[in-house]
């Protein structure tokens, strides 16, 4: 007997994955390959790579235009995956990426920055929006991030930052490009941020590469298509579980980001043998995502609160976290970060990183001057969790007992502050600066020229110079300053900041 259903009874369709169910069926029946890859499902590969990968990764390497997975009647298996994943994402149109989050940036910029034209992004966007902007020929106008000089750490924006520097913005902007979380897991007011940009009649789009379980789970922050951004980037990859390289670039449905100039530009940055493996993967963690997201994320959470009472009982040790929130650009956080504020111990972050590795076999994300930074998966094993605090609890005794650091780091330690006026535009477009001719000078003799490279300090991470930017005699030293307190410069062509590379 059939039943038929109202509507909303209809169950949702997030349980099935329907892009990794069509390549498992064809990739594991036995089918007769005379297509690429020349290895034929393994059969022809190298043994050594055959035993490392295992068979059925080799059988599932399949290629694009494959009757029964992305060709045949619409919605094909692959397109009804990426549709599942902006259902999920409460998106309009999802896409896929198998070259990361960086892929949606330069996309994005392709999409909404063309030669010329001017976007506001975030002065510490991730290095894929400057050169997402070379690509385009787009110039960029920046909003400074709030900044921490004592932890060495930037922040999100603030709206009224947001607000102040859209004002001073010369002509029409065509997009906002702001990042949220940050990498030690801080969440931007995006809900705020959205109403001054669209006051403005201008898009919003969040890079939202560390956060893509937000949204789905009462103690996250909500996801940035919820809070109001028109497009979004998740590179699932990052905690939710699809495999490295893989991402997802997600636009809303209000109309400001026009979807199809993006399919075009997505298309463009494409390989035209996109890997199977990867887009699998990115079904399968859509699937986990929505259907027990909530569940695995609650018990990580848990897990995670349990390890920040531990490791807050070690001497020396502090969390940043939830006791941030409030602060400036800090509208939310993410339990799924712990970021450990160590001068306590006498320690840099660097050091205490270092005898974790070679004390226990612990590999953090991230250590700065002040912090250690470890990120936890959606199914982070809990077990690992448990022994962390009794792990950096040991190690830091093993530092003490053989004689403590030599240098002890002063508890209230101010680093070096980036200069207030970095630079607001740049003086030639990241395009101009990236394929013009350049030559290497001694960097007393750059100033006054304008920059080919980007050059971040870590600790704060924020760009000092862009390409296009003109350097000023107060860059340089402070980029010296921050070389002689031990920071590394990112992005630098010589490490050493002897010489930059300027336009000739
Ligand atoms: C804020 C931000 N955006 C984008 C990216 C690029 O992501 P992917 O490595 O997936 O290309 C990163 C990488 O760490 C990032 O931190």
């Amino acid at each position: 007997m059939s039943e038929t259903f109202p509507e909303q009874y209809v169950p949702a369709q997030q349980p099935t994955a329907p892009y990794l169910e069509a390549v498992t069926a064809y990739g594991l029946r036995g089918s007769t390959r005379f297509h690429v890859p020349g290895h034929k499902g393994g059969a022809g590969a190298d043994p050594g790579l055959r035993s490392a990968l295992g068979e059925n990764a080799l059988l599932l390497d399949l290629p694009q235009d494959i009757q029964g997975i992305d060709v045949g009647p619409s919605p094909t298996p692959y397109e009804r995956a990426e549709t599942l994943a902006a259902d999920a994402y409460g998106a309009a149109r999802c896409w896929f990426l198998t070259n990361g989050a960086s892929q949606g940036n330069h996309a994005l910029c392709l999409a909404l920055a063309g030669p010329g034209t001017r976007v506001l992004m975030q002065r510490n966007s991730h290095a894929s929006v400057i050169d997402g902007l070379v690509l385009s020929g787009g110039r960029p106008s920046f909003v400074a991030p709030e900044y921490d000089p004592e932890l060495g750490m930037a922040h999100g924006v603030e709206p009224r930052a947001l607000e102040r520097a859209l004002q001073r913005t010369p002509g029409s902007v065509e997009a906002v490009f702001l990042v949220s979380p940050t990498y030690f897991g801080m969440a931007t007011d995006i809900a705020g941020c959205a109403e001054v940009a669209h006051s403005a009649g201008v898009p919003l789009i969040v890079d939202c590469a560390w956060g893509s379980h937000f949204g789905f789970h009462a103690e996250l922050p909500g996801s940035p298509l919820a809070l109001g951004a028109d497009a979004m980037l998740a590179s699932t990859h990052k905690i939710v579980g699809s495999l490295t390289q893989s991402a997802m670039l997600l636009v809303s449905g209000s109309g400001r980001v026009d979807v199809d100039a993006v399919a075009r530009t997505v298309r463009l940055l494409r390989s035209t043998s996109p890997n199977a493996l990867l887009m699998a993967s990115l079904d399968a963690a859509r699937r986990q995502l929505a259907v027990h997201g909530e569940l695995l994320l609650d018990r990580t959470i848990r897990a995670a609160a349990q390890t920040r009472a531990a490791i807050a009982a070690i001497p020396g040790c502090e969390l940043v976290g939830e006791q941030f929130v409030g602060r400036p650009g800090i509208a939310g956080w993410d339990p799924l970060r712990l970021v450990i504020d160590v001068r306590g111990t006498g320690l840099t972050g660097y050091q205490v990183s270092n005898a974790l590795r070679a004390s226990y076999d612990i590999h953090v994300e991230l250590a700065t001057h002040a912090t250690v930074v470890l990120v936890l998966g959606m199914g982070q094993p809990v077990e690992s969790l448990e022994r962390f605090a009794h792990d950096l609890a040991e190690t830091l005794k093993l530092v003490s007992s053989s004689g403590g650091p030599s240098n002890p780091v002063p508890k209230r330690t101010v680093l070096t502050q980036p200069p207030v006026d970095l630079g607001h535009e740049t003086a030639v477009s990241p395009r101009e600066a990236f394929l013009g001719r350049s030559e290497a000078v001694a960097v007393q003799d750059a100033v006054g020229r304008i920059s080919t490279e980007a050059v971040a300090g870590y600790p704060p991470g924020v760009p000092t110079l862009l390409p296009g930017e003109l350097v000023t005699a107060e860059v340089v030293s402070y980029l010296r300053e921050l070389i002689a307190a031990g920071a590394r410069l990112h992005g630098a062509a010589d490490p050493t900041f002897s010489t930059l590379r300027v336009l000739v």
